[in-house]
């Protein structure tokens, strides 16, 4: 990536991140968030990547808080007891626990599945939340994938895919699995490059960002086409949080970091606030067999035209099959 596309990436993200900001701030000063309430959930198991933290740890405990039994899965054993016994205390829920996984490595995603299904325990919500954002340099995963694309994307593709049996066996008809994946407005300003998923070529951590949040609502709706193809209770939808007060932004630009501590009260959602689509999308009645959705402050919009181009989901599916060792079963289930 020449200098010129890389600074094109960053003044795109940051343009992004802009509009959603300014749509925040004028919510705000028309009313502000209104907190969603949900029905009770006592019987049903969730797990939540990235639990430790922002809007994972927020989620969690907002599931946990309806009763849910809630797996934090997480990279950090200290952090996440802390949050677990966070959570159980805020909660009164002692059904929280942490499982390790460290989404930048198939081998401890594996151990996580094996260890999840050793449980015996069902599962009904599937929070694909973890991430990363802007790392400076281009950094590889365990398994020689750029750190965006192979955590953000993969590590959730590959968890997905390992659990599919437990959600389908989970689910039934009027009361289905779901499958919540976390994008972000980034990815009306991503590109896929299928041919250099990796950024070998050059690395804008801005666009590999972007590219890593778009590849995740591409997944998202050839899951779901799959999922309705073998008449599966499992629901799969995608979630953007808004702009959220959180360390995510841990990388970007001083100068963001700058307004970001002395207005995040104000322009950034609360972690909180940021979990409420996220929880929406695992537990509302009203969506209740509904997938393949892109949800925005709790409520259905349009992704990027390009996410809705089948060839292309077939595609990355099938380029992320061979990466990860999944089965691609697509051809087999479209021709039946
Ligand atoms: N904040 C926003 O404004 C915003 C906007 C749009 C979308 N999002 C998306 O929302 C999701 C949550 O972000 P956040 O804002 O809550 O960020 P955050 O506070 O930095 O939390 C990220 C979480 O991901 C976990 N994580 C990072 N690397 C991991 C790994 N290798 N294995 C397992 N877990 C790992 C972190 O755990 P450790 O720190 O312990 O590694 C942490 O719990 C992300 O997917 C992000 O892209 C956020």
């Amino acid at each position: 990536m020449s200098l010129l596309s890389a600074a094109r990436a960053a003044l795109r993200v940051y343009a992004a991140g802009a509009a959603v900001i300014v749509a925040q701030l004028l919510r705000r000063c028309l009313g502000g968030f209104v907190e969603p309430v949900f029905p009770p959930q006592p019987e049903r198991v969730a797990i939540v990547t990235g639990g430790t933290d922002g809007i994972g740890y927020a989620t969690a405990k907002r599931l946990a808080r309806l009763g849910m039994t809630v797996i934090i899965a997480g990279n950090n054993k200290v952090r996440a007891q802390e949050a677990v016994k966070k959570i159980k205390e805020e909660t009164l829920n002692d059904k929280v626990e942490f499982l390790y996984c460290n989404l930048a490595s198939m081998g401890s995603i594996q151990q996580f599945a094996q260890a999840f299904k050793k449980k015996k325990l069902p599962l009904h919500v599937l929070v694909n939340n973890a991430g990363v954002m802007m790392v400076p340099q281009r950094t590889m995963t365990v398994d020689g994938f750029e750190e965006h694309i192979g955590l953000n994307y993969l590590g959730h593709f590959l968890l997905t895919n390992l659990l599919l049996d437990a959600l389908k066996d989970s689910g039934r008809p009027g009361c289905t699995a779901r499958v919540v994946t976390v994008s972000s407005a980034t990815h009306y300003v991503g590109e896929l490059d299928l041919d250099d998923l990796h950024s070998s070529s050059s690395y804008s951590p801005h666009a590999a960002y972007a590219q890593s949040k778009l590849a995740l609502v591409l997944f998202s709706y050839h899951l779901q086409a799959l999922l309705d193809a073998q008449g599966c209770p499992v629901t799969a939808n995608v979630v953007d949080p808004g702009v959220v007060n959180t360390d995510l932004y841990r990388h970007v630009f001083w100068g963001t970091r700058l307004v970001k501590k002395i207005f995040g009260w104000w322009f950034f959602k609360t972690p909180d606030e940021g979990a409420w689509t996220s929880v929406y999308a695992a537990v509302t009645p009203e969506l209740e067999g509904v997938g393949g959705r892109y949800l925005y402050n709790e409520k259905e919009t349009k992704s990027l035209e390009v996410t809705y181009d089948l060839k292309l989901q077939r595609q990355l599916w099938a380029r992320s099959c061979s990466m990860t060792g999944v089965l691609d079963v697509t051809q087999e289930v479209f021709s039946r």
